[in-house]
């Protein structure tokens, strides 16, 4: 019985990916206004999608880009099951360092290569295909659903954000499903037990009314790009470790028994080394490479705009620039305050005759889950299955807002069973999702849900 699923999956494969590849086609980029239509695209082709595995879905328009919602509750009296995803991807630049064209996947090396793949397209089909296979080869499935996949997911999440705040009542369930995370290493099935917080900041910085010769004013003039490298430098010494005063005030470090099975993985530091082209790695003393990217706090520079980048030389003093930063977070850090820390820090570091100006962008706090539950056990057995070999408990550097979200307003801890790899090349060029992990993540969310209700041990 249980394995007809798994069958129907197997001998769909080719058509499972030529979907995947259909919906890799649509450049949803949520921070680039011009894609908007993209996105109206994206959000339509999985609506349908959902309705032709019959689940019933609709799209809920608002101030931001689409949500999909869908649900099937045929199964009164089993777990519900609310199951995350984002059709939303990342800007393609520097496109001419991507191989093959970012919106034209390509399968190549057991991969396909295409913006979005890993992040979050090919993830999020995982789920629907699983749903599909069970659907198709019982009737039936043997948990509710309830599919919610939001398009902003890259841009701080704002319009999920508030319908979840405001509908509660409509997507109680028993857990939540995040189809968004990636592997240790390839072949290892990995749980992730949590995620790192954000706050993304820019800052402006205003000197004169106008650009100024730099001969004839240098040396009484103010200068808002060496102003941005002075606050800059303000923030973090070159041990990494952030100079904003009350940053670490509520850090806390994971207890000895975490940091001991951390200590267990499978690790070297040369896999980072490795994944990063670089031949050391940097950051605070006294740390692991992974509880620095784990468990601690980080801040850093996204880009600097202003002044002269063209050609040759010329001699300006710019009268504006601009600085995108953001930070990490751990858990205990409250998103709020630490953006009000970094904001007085930013200002009290501001030259003479600089006006500097701090923006909020989006924040996020981190999110740890129970690695004891029905729903991590029952996750931990269908990656045993589906790898043949058990799953590790890992955490995340990244952030994925929704997460804490579902736990403040709707009470759900989410299940973080994901399907990427560590050099997949998220948000950068080249990024890809490796067909067996797309092929074993349907596999494995099938075996999930089948033994969450019931239908096998
Ligand atoms: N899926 C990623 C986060 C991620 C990647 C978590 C790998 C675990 C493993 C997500 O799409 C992402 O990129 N999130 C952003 C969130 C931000 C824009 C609020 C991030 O982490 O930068
Ligand atoms: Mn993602
Ligand atoms: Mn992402």
């Amino acid at each position: 019985m249980a394995d007809d699923s798994i069958a129907y999956a197997a001998s769909n494969r080719a058509r499972f990916l030529g979907e995947l590849t259909k919906l890799l086609r649509i450049p949803s980029i949520s921070t680039l206004s011009a894609h908007r239509p993209d996105m109206e695209r994206a959000a339509g082709w999985l609506r349908e999608k959902l309705t032709s595995i019959g689940v019933t879905a609709e799209i809920i328009g608002g101030n931001g880009h689409p949500l999909v919602y869908g649900e099937w509750l045929g199964a009164p009296g089993a777990p519900t099951i609310l199951a995350y995803g984002h059709y939303d991807v990342q800007p393609v630049d520097p496109i001419e360092l991507w191989h093959s064209p970012p919106f034209e996947p390509a399968a190549r090396d057991g991969s396909i290569y295409a913006r979005g793949a890993s992040d979050d397209k090919g993830q999020l089909m995982t789920l629907i295909l699983a749903a599909e296979s069970i659907m198709r080869s019982r009737g039936s499935l043997p948990v509710n659903i309830k599919f919610l996949i939001e398009g902003e997911e890259e841009a701080g999440g704002a319009v999920v954000t508030a319908y979840v705040s405001s509908h509660a009542e409509r997507l109680q369930a028993d857990a939540a499903q995040v189809a968004d995370t990636a592997m240790f290493a390839p072949g290892i099935p990995t749980l992730e037990t949590g995620l790192r917080g954000n706050v993304y900041t820019e800052i402006y910085a205003r000197g004169a009314a106008h650009d100024l010769h730099s001969g004839l004013y240098g040396g009484v003039a103010p200068n808002p790009l060496n102003a941005l490298a002075h606050v800059i430098a303000g923030l973090k010494d070159l041990n990494g470790h952030i100079t904003i005063p009350g940053l670490y005030d509520d850090v806390r470090m994971p207890d000895s028994a975490v940091l001991d099975s951390w200590r267990q993985l499978p690790y070297d530091p040369a896999m980072t080394e490795a994944e990063m082209g670089v031949t050391h790695l940097t950051g605070e003393q006294g740390f692991t490479p992974l509880e620095r990217m784990w468990a601690r706090p980080t801040l850093d520079v996204h880009g600097i705009q202003g002044g002269f980048t063209g050609e040759g030389a010329k001699t300006v003093i710019p009268a504006e620039a601009s600085a995108k930063i953001s930070m990490r977070l751990v858990p205990e850090q409250r998103w709020e305050r630490i953006f009000e820390l970094y904001r007085e820090r930013v200002l009290q570091l501001a030259p003479p005759g600089i006006e500097l100006e701090v923006r909020l962008i989006h924040g996020g706090n981190a999110v740890v889950v129970p690695a004891e539950s029905r729903f991590v056990s029952a996750a931990q057995t269908a990656l045993e299955r589906t790898f043949g070999r058990p799953a590790v408990l890992t955490r995340s550097g990244g952030s994925i807002p929704i997460v804490g979200t579902l736990k403040e307003a709707v009470g759900l801890e989410s299940v973080l069973m994901g399907w990427g790899l560590p050099d997949d090349n998220l948000h950068a060029p080249n990024e890809k999702l490796s067909l067996d992990n797309f092929y074993r993540g349907i596999d494995a969310t099938i075996r999930f849900w089948q033994i969450v209700g019931g239908l096998a041990e």
